[in-house]
């Protein structure tokens, strides 16, 4: 069997381009033959990101009712929370101590931190907690506990996934065995970046997101209406091609669907129609989900017994990969 794994920062509230980018792509493929899922809330990542203990508690509870609610089923995945796995930070740390110093210097999230600081005329790492410079440790330890094959995530993943398979390798070498298998990214192509309002990649740090289920089907309308366009009156041809608002459609509707948008932009369609043919597509795919959402979220000890059983289930394999990696470096019990 093929596993398959990914994981969402448990910071803020699900949006539109995790939905697209992640969530509604793993569950998928969760349901293919041959396939083990393995899919959790990454919320020792949170800490890197949130100091506020309300928020991070909050946006755990509501990413857990987010992938249920958007059709995981607990008995075929393997769904469980990043810190009920005592194994992954003790991994974290073993591989913290393979990983050379240089590999972190590049990864993207601190060299974007790094490159500010510049910019601003302060110390390069102002700011910078070891939480953040070495997050691509963490987030290996998250892929290589499990042996995943197939990781599914956004383009701004895939450094990481490179990051891991390096780790991997370099472990392997030392130790001499094939402890961890190399993982492989995947990227749903037609949805691997969905744009925000603006028209930038859809990110909470942007501010620019699209609820998915928070603020019910009036706080997704309003924000589909804010979706910036061009200045041109309806009756005007648009250039669909390079228009958002038509990247967002494709990827909640069929290919006859997108077709037709796109020849109506063509002929003239005004935005408002447009933007209200967003709306109706995304409540076909989303209004149900909602309320099992809404459901889920008024049940959080419901939610947190589906949570312990997944931990259950992910240690079965964790805690055996620990002994080998304990074993392969000389932390074994003494006799
Ligand atoms: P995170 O929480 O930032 O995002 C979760 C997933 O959503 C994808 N994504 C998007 N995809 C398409 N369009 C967008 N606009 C968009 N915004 C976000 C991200 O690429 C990601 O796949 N480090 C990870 C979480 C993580 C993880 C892991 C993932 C921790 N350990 C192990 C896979 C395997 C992160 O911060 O994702």
């Amino acid at each position: 069997n093929t596993r398959v794994l990914t994981g969402i920062t448990t910071t803020g509230t699900p949006h539109l381009g995790n939905y697209a980018g992640a969530l509604r792509p793993a569950i998928e493929a969760s349901a293919l033959p041959g396939v083990d899922a393995f899919y959790f809330l990454a919320d020792y990542h949170a800490l890197i990101k949130a100091d506020d203990p309300v928020r991070v508690s909050r946006s755990r509870l509501e990413i857990a009712a987010t992938w249920l609610a958007a059709g995981l089923d607990p008995e075929r995945v393997t769904f469980y929370r990043q810190s009920d796995i005592p194994e992954i930070p003790e991994l974290s740390w073993i591989l913290t101590c393979v990983t050379p110093k240089g590999l972190m210097n590049r990864a993207h999230a601190y060299k974007a931190s790094v490159d500010q600081n510049t910019e601003k005329g302060v110390e390069p790492d102002d700011g910078v907690t070891m939480g953040l410079f070495s997050y691509p440790v963490l987030m290996a330890a998250d892929i290589l506990m499990f042996n995943a094959n197939k990781v599914p995530v956004g383009r701004d993943q895939i450094q990481h996934l490179e990051m891991a398979r390096d780790i991997a390798q370099r472990f392997n070498h030392t130790y001499k065995g094939d402890y961890f298998v190399l993982p492989e990214v995947v990227i749903a192509e037609e949805v691997a970046t969905l744009p925000g309002l603006d028209g930038r990649k859809m990110s909470k740090s942007y501010n620019n997101t699209i609820p998915l289920f928070e603020g019910g089907a009036a706080a997704l309308r309003s924000a589909v209406m804010r979706i910036v366009t061009d200045s041109r009156q309806p009756g005007e041809p648009k250039e669909a091609d390079d228009s958002h608002l038509y990247t967002l459609f494709r990827a909640f509707a069929t290919h006859e669907e997108s077709a037709e948008f796109r020849a109506a932009l063509l002929a003239g369609m005004g935005w408002g129609e447009a933007k209200q043919a967003l709306c109706d597509r995304l409540e076909r795919e989303l209004s149900e989900k909602r309320e099992r959402y809404d459901e889920l979220m008024a049940k959080p000890d419901e939610i947190e017994d589906i949570l312990q059983a997944g931990a259950a289930k992910a240690r079965k394999l964790a805690t055996p990969l620990m002994e080998r990696v304990r074993e392969a470096v000389g932390l074994r019990t003494l006799r």
